[in-house]
């Protein structure tokens, strides 16, 4: 250990050329003024943006000329006349989902007054649809179809909670509880809770209950082939199974969400992504039994900014590749966050025998505190369970490159702090690592920290700690044998693989 700067001079010489060609690219881009594309946002934020003043860093998180965020004020007013301290602004629709006859007193079901509610809020032009607070509604699997006319707020200032019974669940939705489906440029926001009352279905799951068969659950929400929303400051808890999930979607904003399940609740994911683009995910607080957030297939120019993190897996980009199949994730950033009491740090995974790839992904300013393995790659992700071999060192697999961690420090449950266990036959190419200062946690005896390597390419500069001089070697041949995954990830690539169906109560 230790020895980690040889070679560096030259390594940072190339380093500050390559910083300074970014920087300038970056300002011609920004120079250029008026329309500022996905593309060159995306400039701005790989240069170096902690330059920034914070209102130009804003602009980093605005995609496809979407119009400057003004809805906050229109949103201060109908928080302050739902809490009946003023009236309704005039050019607002409100649609109380009370007036369709919706108990809120968290026993009665609630399902058809929230879609009568909401066929009449889809019909009319400035519409809120309004949750009020204070009261709890019972709701049942449902379905928020738009298009609906322009400028829609879906305000939920109560409590939303799901039945508790997975036996009286509508077999028509067994994978989805409130979508939200087909929208454009609405807003999901108002403070409220929903709350997928999820204790019955993880006593039920197979990782649970090991005689039940494995199967899928409901995500709490699902936000499905929308443009331009954005969720903003709601509290998502006790999903069935995942919490929020984006999907075949584009431009879609979430921030100020705050995310709560049990340690031990199986896969229950924070945000998870999904063949979507332009995805921006800020200033959220995220507590599970699995990823914080995860990414998978199809997705694209993916932000992540302000994550507070723990318990749960980390953050993870995969798991990919599975059975041969093909994938691809391009563009990913996060940029600040704070990972607590999680498996994982930030996490690459991809199962052996896949397609496709990973690349452009950069990990920056990440304190870690009390995480098994803070930084990892894994090509050799693998449900054990799974009948076929897992290791092969001739198979194909998800190829990964240009990934960048930048700025990680604090404290690692096991020894192998940093793991790059790559493919033999597509090792992982430009991994840079600069600015990493990773220590044993003081409760698993201080000790040494290590970085383990095959197959992986790239070099570091900066102060880098653990050493990662193997990735100089990149020695092949030797797949770690204890690889760190302890996901059980069945039930969740159950709802994966086979495209949901659309199709539930049509509200
Ligand atoms: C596990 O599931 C089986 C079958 O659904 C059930 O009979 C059993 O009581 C469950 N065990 C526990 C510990 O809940
Ligand atoms: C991943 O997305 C691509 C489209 O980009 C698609 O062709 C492929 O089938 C997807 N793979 C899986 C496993 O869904
Ligand atoms: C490193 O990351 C931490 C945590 O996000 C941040 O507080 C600190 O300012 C960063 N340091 C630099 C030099 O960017």
């Amino acid at each position: 250990m230790g020895a980690g700067r040889r070679g560096g001079t030259r390594a940072t010489t190339l380093l500050l050329v390559l910083q300074v060609l970014f920087v300038a690219v970056a300002r011609a881009a920004v120079g250029g003024g008026g329309g500022e594309d996905a593309g060159e946002s995306f400039l701005r934020l790989w240069s170096d943006g902690g330059e920034e003043a914070d209102g130009q860093q804003e602009d980093v998180f605005k995609w496809d000329g979407e119009e400057d965020d003004d809805d906050d004020e229109e949103e201060g007013r109908i928080m302050m006349w739902g809490k009946g301290t003023g009236r309704p602004p005039t050019c607002r629709n409100v649609v109380n989902v009370d007036s369709f006859g919706a108990a809120g007193d968290g026993d009665a079901d609630d399902t058809e007054a929230f879609s009568n509610a909401w066929k009449t809020a889809c019909s009319l032009e400035n519409a809120v649809f309004l949750v009020p607070a204070g009261r709890r509604y019972k709701v049942g699997a449902s379905t928020f179809m738009g298009p609906c006319k322009p400028k829609m707020i879906i305000q939920i200032q109560g409590t939303i909670v799901a039945p508790e019974e997975p036996s009286e669940w509508d077999p028509r939705s067994p994978r989805l509880w409130l979508l939200f489906s087909g929208l454009a440029g609405a807003r999901i926001q108002g403070g409220g809770v929903i709350d997928g009352s999820g204790s019955k279905w993880w006593a039920n799951s197979c990782k649970i209950n090991k005689s039940n068969p494995c199967k899928a659950a409901p995500t709490a929400v699902t936000i499905d082939s929308c443009r331009g929303v954005r969720v903003k400051g709601l509290r998502v808890q006790n999903a069935q199974q995942m919490h929020l999930t984006v999907y075949r979607s584009r431009s879609v904003r979430v921030t100020g969400v705050r995310i709560d399940a049990p340690e031990d609740s199986p896969n229950t994911d924070g945000i998870h992504v999904a063949e979507s683009t332009a995805v921006t995910i800020q200033n959220c607080r995220i507590g599970t039994g699995d990823d914080c957030i995860s990414i998978v297939n199809a997705s694209f120019n993916i932000r992540m900014k302000n994550i507070d993190c723990g318990p749960g897996h980390g953050i993870s980009i995969g798991s990919l590749g599975k059975g041969g199949t093909f994938a691809a994730v391009e563009n990913v950033a996060l940029d600040t966050a704070r990972i607590s009491r999680a498996q994982n740090g930030v996490r690459i995974k991809t199962w052996q025998g896949g397609a496709g790839y990973v690349r452009g992904v950069r990990f920056s300013n990440v304190v870690v505190d009390d995480v098994d393995h803070p930084i990892v790659i894994d090509q050799f992700y693998c449900d054990a369970a799974g009948g076929a071999p897992c290791r092969s060192s001739t198979a194909s697999a998800v190829a990964v490159s240009g990934v960048a961690y930048r700025n990680i420090s604090g404290t690692s449950r096991r020894a192998d702090a940093i793991r790059f266990a790559c493919s033999d036959a597509v090792p992982c190419t430009g991994i840079v690592l600069s600015d990493i200062d990773l220590r044993r946690s003081d409760d698993d005896g201080g000790g040494e920290v290590q970085t383990v390597c095959n197959c992986a390419v790239g070099f570091d500069y900066g102060c880098v700690r653990p050493a990662v001089d193997c990735l100089r070697s990149s020695t092949c041949g030797g797949a770690p044998d204890d690889h760190p995954d302890h996901d059980d990830d069945k039930e969740k690539e159950a709802a994966e693989t086979t495209p949901a169906p659309i199709l539930h109560t049509e509200l």
